[in-house]
């Protein structure tokens, strides 16, 4: 077993520190602690439940049709909570299916355990979304998970309502797992698609309050499955962290409290900037692009067959511009570019990357 660093998160700890314009970010802009006037006076600084603090798995479960506290477990942000599931469902004779481009994790956690792990390719032409076809082909016998994520980090692509519940009905006919990260649902540009755990026990939904909220920091996420899983999923964190912080579960129920008045700003907020991209890419003459359908990141590839990597270094050294290159999801003719951030610091950034794109030979 053996754990290498990720290509993303290696330059996102190189980078991310030393911009001053980051339209590279997945999430929106972080929020301040100052801003939730929130006096933890003398809160117990213990360890905090295994599953997460029971008032706010209670908040959580709100969300979820006829869901009970005891189907969420809330963990240390999405991250824990994809290993978790990824360790403690798949076997060493198992098989999994990712989906890719992904939030990497979601492919390096099975092959650093030594889990046969098979990509599913989602290609420009079909608009980044999966073909259901070439999706249960890859099914075998020993198939255990097939881990899907949409709004998808970095293409912002969504699966159709349908579609979700065609992935339902291959799941259940297999008798296997599916894991759809959900961790962009709330910023769907449209109406969000249900959660997939209220559709079936075969299926488990994974968020995070990093990227709608704005609130990486804290690493507060959360797993919605069947009360099995959720037990398989403690025991494995028992093992990792025990715990949340309680100062961040403190953080995350003021928040979710006030949910809509949140959600209403930051939407508010990232359709300002979706705009102003969406513009700039119009005029664009050396990048083309599947339109996001929901979250803060797309990613556009030049039109002619050269990396984005030149490309990318100019823009953080010469223009403090961070985005991220397309090698960090293998593939190298793309970058992600996030619009979730200042709307200043967009506009800024697109008109450095228009300055860079002149400088690089394409
Ligand atoms: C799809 C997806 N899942 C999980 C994560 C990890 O998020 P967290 O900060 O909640 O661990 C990310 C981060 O970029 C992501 O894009």
């Amino acid at each position: 077993m053996v754990f290498k660093r990720m290509k993303i998160e290696e330059w996102f700890d190189s980078y991310q520190y030393e911009v001053d314009y980051d339209i590279g970010e997945s999430g929106v802009k972080f929020l301040k602690f100052s801003s939730l006037n929130l006096d933890l006076g003398d809160l117990p600084l213990r360890y905090g439940h295994h599953r997460g603090s029971p008032e706010l798995r209670e908040l959580i479960a709100q969300d979820y049709e006829d869901f009970s506290p005891d189907q969420i477990a809330v963990t240390n942000g999405a991250s824990e909570a994809n290993f978790a599931v990824i360790a403690s469902l798949v076997g060493p004779s198992d098989h999994v299916i990712v989906e890719h481009p992904n939030y990497p994790s979601l492919y390096e956690v099975p092959k650093s355990l030594n889990r046969r792990t098979h990509l599913l390719h989602l290609s420009f032409e079909e608009k980044f979304k999966p073909n259901l076809e070439k999706l249960e082909s890859l099914i075998t016998p020993q198939t255990k998970l097939i881990i899907l994520t949409h709004p998808n980090n970095p293409t912002g692509s969504m699966i159709t309502e349908k579609m979700l519940y065609a992935i339902i009905k291959i799941v259940e006919k297999h008798n296997v797992y599916l894991l759809l990260d959900e961790t962009y649902r709330e910023l769907s540009f449209n109406k969000p698609l249900p959660p997939a755990a209220t559709l079936s026990p075969h299926a488990i939904s994974i968020t995070s309050m990093s990227k709608v909220y704005g609130l990486p920091g804290i690493r507060i996420g959360w797993v919605a499955a069947d009360k099995s899983i959720i037990e398989r999923v403690r025991a494995v964190r028992e093992q990792l962290t025990i715990c949340n912080c309680v100062i961040s579960e403190e953080i995350a129920k003021t928040v979710l409290r006030r949910k809509q008045e949140f959600l209403k700003d930051i939407k508010q907020k990232v359709a300002i900037n979706y705009e102003i991209l969406e513009s700039w890419m119009r005029n664009q003459e050396d990048l083309e692009w599947v339109p996001p359908e929901g979250g803060v990141v797309c990613f556009p590839m030049l039109r002619v067959e050269v990396p984005t990597d030149d490309l990318c270094r100019i823009l953080v050294k010469k223009y403090r511009t961070f985005v991220v290159p397309g090698y960090c999801f293998e593939m190298s003719r793309h970058l992600r570019i996030g619009f979730g951030g200042e709307t200043s610091e967009l506009r800024r950034g697109l008109s450095n990357m228009n300055k860079a794109l002149k400088e690089i030979k394409i």
